[in-house]
């Protein structure tokens, strides 16, 4: 890791709305080099709308998101070769499946690169092997468990072997065990490639043990960035709630309007 203290992403002062609305106001954050780290916070508070903002899918309706050092180009072809620095893995996993799984993790090669076959093959195997499933290369996504199906996604979301990895809840339909390996994946990753991760999970236990950094949404922007250590000693009170998942608290269980029953 090279001694930067640029920091990867940096928010200022970001508003984003979504069909007219702000979803999120104010929010200023930063992502170190090399770093893990955390974003959570209650559904439909806003955390899948702020990764959306950090890919240049939408754009901020204030303020400014630089991503490397540099803020998110508006031109369609350096939007798209700012993309192939962004690794994303998407809650469903989006594997083909009328591709193998060495099918699927060459997919973004083939799009963004013009290697020749046994390049390609090799770099598809190296990905296959860093996910621990080379002899799943002939496999059909049909054949493999939610887990497999999640490090396949993953080996390709490494393709392009990308500088910055986003996770939007990377553990979602997995169990406990499938969790562990997916997160001790996530991190041993970021570690030996020298990646920087964001993860976006309400998976708060099996989340904040990997991470450097925690980022809170909440009731519209950030209400906490620090270390997991210092989120764990909050006595703030809509921390507590969210941490210890308690359903009632400063966070509304259900915070859509409602009409009156009579
Ligand atoms: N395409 C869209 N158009 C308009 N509003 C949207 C759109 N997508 C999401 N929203 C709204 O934006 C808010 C934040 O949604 P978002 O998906 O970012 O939440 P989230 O924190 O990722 O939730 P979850 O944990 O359930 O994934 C919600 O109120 C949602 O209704
Ligand atoms: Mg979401």
């Amino acid at each position: 890791m090279t001694a930067s203290h640029d920091p990867l992403v940096q928010l200022n002062d970001v508003r984003i709305e979504r069909g007219g609305r702000a979803i999120l106001r104010d929010v200023s954050l930063s992502v170190p080099r090399g770093s893990i780290t955390a974003v959570l916070g209650p559904s439909g508070s806003g955390k899948s709308t702020l990764l959306a903002a950090l890919t240049g899918e939408l754009r901020p309706a204030a303020g400014s998101i630089t991503l490397f050092g540099q803020p998110i180009p508006t031109g369609s072809s350096a939007l798209r070769e700012m993309r192939r620095s962004v690794g994303v893995l998407l809650q469903g996993n989006g594997l083909l499946t009328d591709l193998t799984v060495a099918e699927n993790v060459a997919l973004p090669l083939r799009t963004h690169t013009r290697l020749p076959m046994p390049v390609l093959r090799r770099l598809v195997d190296m990905k296959l092997h860093a996910v621990g499933l080379l002899a799943a290369a002939d496999a059909w996504p049909r054949e493999l468990s939610g887990g497999m199906a999640r490090r396949v996604a993953l080996a390709r979301a490494l393709a392009l072997d990308p500088p910055l990895m986003i996770y939007d809840e990377p553990l979602t339909g997995l169990d406990p065990i499938a969790s562990g390996v997916i997160m001790s994946l996530i991190q041993r990753l970021n570690h030996s490639l020298g990646l920087t991760s964001i993860i976006v999970s309400h998976h708060v236990h099996e989340t904040l043990p990997i991470c450097d950094q925690v980022i809170a949404i909440a009731n519209g922007g950030v209400v906490f960035q620090g270390t997991p250590a210092a989120l764990e000693a909050s006595d703030d009170p809509l921390l507590r709630q969210f941490l210890h998942g308690q359903p009632d608290g400063p966070i509304p269980f259900d915070a859509a309007p409602r009409a009156k029953v009579a």
